[in-house]
């Protein structure tokens, strides 16, 4: 039996070996190795020990035949509440904000809506293969509570936080302050640290927009105080960038706005960044703060593409990005194909290998875990995910069937620290 009660373990709690074809990454280039026939061997801990090319008279069975096995998917933007109104074309970002997000995340006042939800939201992120994300909860402690027991059951990896929002929006998504930081502050206890650091505290203030200055500012306080990450949304559209400058008319531009209050640095990610200027790609660089490109969002709210390479090429870390609800998937392999339509438009290919990359690796770097998850190699957590592949597809087209094969059939498996994971709470309606 787990010790993640709820989840139902297909094989043994403490996995010993897997065999099959993997891609292997490379740390530094976003490349991947190819190993035709390997053995990953596990420890009690669920860390991988050893990756070695099987024997010829090997006797252990494929365990996945004819799929791949590659490191889990790391998602560096997605928001919890939006779950069930995944898809609402209600317009660009301010109105669908206004008309689809702000009512149902109201609905997440009430605990049991939000632990209903939970477990849909980890259920689906399973059955995508994703391991490991940063997530938006809505602004209620408890729903973020909720949200951390669930991701604790499941032995998923997520850094998160209580949106915080002072204005702006229904009073039902509103707090003071004191009294969000404060609630921060409980659940920084409580959560911070827990399951062997894989679950985190995240300073979330929603945007700019959301914010005043005074609930800003004391976040960048929390931030500094506690040494967390902070997650936010920068540069999505151009009316919230006018919005914005309005609304902070001593700030220079968009990231001029964070930068006064202190929210920006080495641990702060930035989800979108589409309308940065060249100054701010510049600073965005110098402060070495980190991207989450969220191309299906950009492409379903209209927002605009992100320039991809030209982040890639300053060295600013780049994570790729479902932002679901305004992404209209859970598949991080969905939102790989659209990163490379995203660059396509704009002139500046990214190859399939490298999107695969970025959205496996290149998200554990951007998120600073790139020395626990994102690689098979000895010392690192059995997150993995088995795909399947046609059986006709060659080492030659094994990307692109990846990244735009999603006919393919779904997700095989999706291990945690060695454990397979199975969706189990299927929503009743
Ligand atoms: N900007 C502020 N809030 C949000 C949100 O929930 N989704 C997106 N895509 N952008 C935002
Ligand atoms: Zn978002």
């Amino acid at each position: 039996p787990s010790h993640h009660p709820g989840v139902t373990l297909l094989s043994e709690p403490t996995l010993r070996t897997l065999r099959g074809r993997l891609l292997c990454p490379e740390q530094n280039n976003a490349r991947f190795e190819l190993v035709p026939d390997a053995l990953i061997e596990l420890d009690a801990h669920g860390l991988i020990q050893s990756v070695r090319a099987a024997p010829s008279d090997c006797r252990i069975p494929e365990t996945h035949p004819g799929a791949v096995l590659l490191p889990g998917f790391i998602d560096t933007h997605i928001h919890f509440p939006q779950t069930r109104m995944l898809g609402s074309a209600s317009g660009p970002l301010l109105q669908w904000l206004e008309r689809s997000v702000f009512p149902e995340e109201a609905r997440f006042a009430e605990r049991a809506y939000a632990e209903q939800v939970a477990r849909e939201f980890c259920d689906a992120l399973i059955a995508q293969g994703t391991t490991c994300a940063a997530i938006f909860s809505s602004s209620h402690f408890d729903a973020t509570d909720a949200l951390f027991a669930e991701l604790d059951r499941r032995g998923l990896r997520g850094l998160t936080g209580l949106t915080l929002m002072d204005r702006s929006a229904p009073a039902m998504l509103l707090q003071e302050p004191a009294a969000a930081l404060e609630a921060c502050s409980v659940l920084i206890d409580r959560w911070h640290g827990r399951d062997k650091n894989r679950l985190r505290f995240c300073v979330t203030p929603r945007f700019g927009l959301s914010c005043t200055p005074e609930l800003l500012r004391g976040a960048a306080r929390l931030a500094e105080r506690h040494g967390l990450w902070i997650q936010t949304h920068l540069a999505e559209n151009r009316e919230e960038l006018h919005a914005t400058a309005a609304a902070f008319p001593a700030s220079t531009d968009y990231l001029g706005v964070y930068e006064d209050h202190g929210l920006v640095g080495n641990h702060s990610l930035f989800a979108h960044c589409v309308w940065l200027s060249e100054g701010e790609w510049d600073r965005m660089a110098r402060h070495d703060a980190v991207v989450a490109h969220c191309p299906d969002s950009n492409f379903f709210l209209n927002s605009g593409c992100m320039p991809l390479r030209q982040a890639i090429h300053r060295g600013i870390r780049v994570g790729l990005a479902t932002d679901m609800g305004a992404g209209r998937t859970f598949s991080m392999r969905r939102v790989a194909a659209s990163a490379y339509d995203a660059a396509l438009i704009l002139q500046a290919p990214v190859s399939p290998e490298a999107l695969l990359w970025r959205a496996t690796t290149g998200g554990a770097i951007a998120l600073g875990l790139g020395a626990q998850v994102g690689r098979i190699a000895p010392g690192y957590e059995a997150d993995l995910v088995a795909l399947n592949v046609p059986a006709h597809v060659g080492p030659e087209g094994l990307f692109d069937a990846l990244l735009f094969q999603h006919d393919a059939g779904p997700v095989r498996a999706t291990y945690v620290r060695g454990q397979r994971l199975t969706p189990t709470h299927r929503s009743e309606d």
